[in-house]
């Protein structure tokens, strides 16, 4: 993410003797995720962030395709979704492409023995339900209900929760998930017409450095296999860091949407962008004032991408039988639109209660044997109901 940051101590020149208490130095770390010709941290570990001690068998992890090529409307039961104790366990892929892989999770508990890094993929955490504490080499970030929770690949991180009912939508993406260009200036600032500021960013906070020896299990997923690799020193030793490549959550409750007299299009909802993919924000509105204008989206034809919607709370005037949790995918190659009836019901209707994500990717998307599992097939044909 382009905006720079600080907490906790560093030096005043980089790649410069940085010297503990004690008279030795402080291990630094450079972190990026796109080589060294983009935005990058640099962190001071109190340990070397080398030291692994011991590797246990790899487990694979790869989602198992159940339907690579398709061309129909499909809708799935999120919260069908089995809770699960341990938060990997619980994490299950529904829907994937070579540049992303869309997740439900309802993990009871957090992680207490081990950590977690996704070497493949940053991570996009939306919080459906549930709240708590996300802890990384970083510091801190409290979430709770409708926070977009951003992870670069190769974050080391701990999720704690506050209690067991916990509903995750989850993106990994296998390009950094950013904001969008065209909310920035040239030199990256979030410009006045975009839907947030960089007041609506929350950094990690309480940077804690752990300074213990042991034996500190970092699972980490590299290409569908996860690794437990056991370090001599638990892995949030960072005393400070600096720079522009850190976690940070952001609440869908602070996009504010762009309305207008007549129907705006999909990209006034648009949050972050990765490569070949969206994903947008459909937020409590209020609706078009145009004296003839009709509030029910237009039909569309999404040629060039398959359009993933996940319903959070709200009514949905667009759809008959929403419920929360709620997938539908409309797949690029066939229209879709609105209900029957749906469109002569918004008219005069002045606000909208909607609350959505959705994921608009460029390439399409393969249905997991977990997406079948959840899979409502009768909405293929509901719009001749
Ligand atoms: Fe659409």
């Amino acid at each position: 993410m382009p905006h720079y940051y600080t907490l906790g101590l560093i030096p005043h020149k980089r790649h410069t003797q940085f010297r503990k208490p004690d008279g030795n130095l402080y291990s630094e770390q450079l972190f990026s995720t796109e080589g060294f010709s983009n935005d990058y941290s640099i962190l001071y570990h109190t340990n070397p962030p080398t030291k692994i001690i011991k590797t246990d068998d790899a487990v694979d992890v790869m989602p198992k395709i159940a339907e690579e090529k398709m061309l129909k409307h499909r809708s799935f039961e999120g919260f069908n979704i089995k809770p699960e104790k341990d938060y990997l366990d619980s994490r299950k892929a529904i829907l994937v492409n070579n540049d992303l892989h869309i997740v439900l999770a309802a993990p009871q508990q957090g992680m207490k023995d081990y950590f977690f890094k996704n070497a493949d993929a940053d991570e996009m955490i939306f919080v459906h339900e549930g709240s708590g504490k996300l802890i990384t080499q970083y510091g801190e970030i409290e979430f709770g209900y409708g926070d977009y929770l951003v992870i670069p690949r190769g974050s080391i991180y701990q999720i704690s929760f506050n209690d067991t009912n916990n509903r995750l939508f989850i993106v990994e993406s296998f390009s950094p998930i950013r904001y969008p260009k065209k909310y920035l200036s040239k030199y990256g600032q979030l410009l006045e017409n975009s839907p947030y500021c960089e007041r609506d960013i929350r950094t990690p906070q309480n940077l804690q450095t752990k300074d213990e020896q042991g034996d500190f299990s970092i699972k980490t997923k590299k290409r569908g296999m996860l690794y437990s690799l056991h370090y001599a020193h638990h892995p949030f030793d960072v005393v400070g860091w600096d720079g522009c490549c850190y976690p940070f959550a952001f609440s869908i409750h602070d996009f504010e949407p762009i309305t207008g007299r007549v129907h705006q299009p999909p990209p006034v909802h648009q949050t972050f962008e990765a490569n070949n993919f969206v994903v947008c924000s459909f937020c409590p509105r209020l609706y078009d004032y145009h004296p003839l204008s009709i509030p029910a989206p237009y039909n569309h034809s999404n040629i060039d991408s398959d359009e993933l919607l996940y319903y959070v709370d709200g009514d949905f005037m667009s759809r008959k039988h929403v419920s929360r949790g709620m997938l539908t995918l409309h797949p690029a190659g066939i229209p879709h639109g609105p209900h029957p009836n749906a469109v002569e019901k918004s008219i005069g209707k002045k606000e909208t209660e909607e609350l959505a994500v959705m994921v608009d990717t460029f390439h399409p998307l393969q249905l997991t044997k977990q997406a079948l599992q959840l899979e409502d097939d009768r909405y293929t044909y509901s719009w001749t109901e």
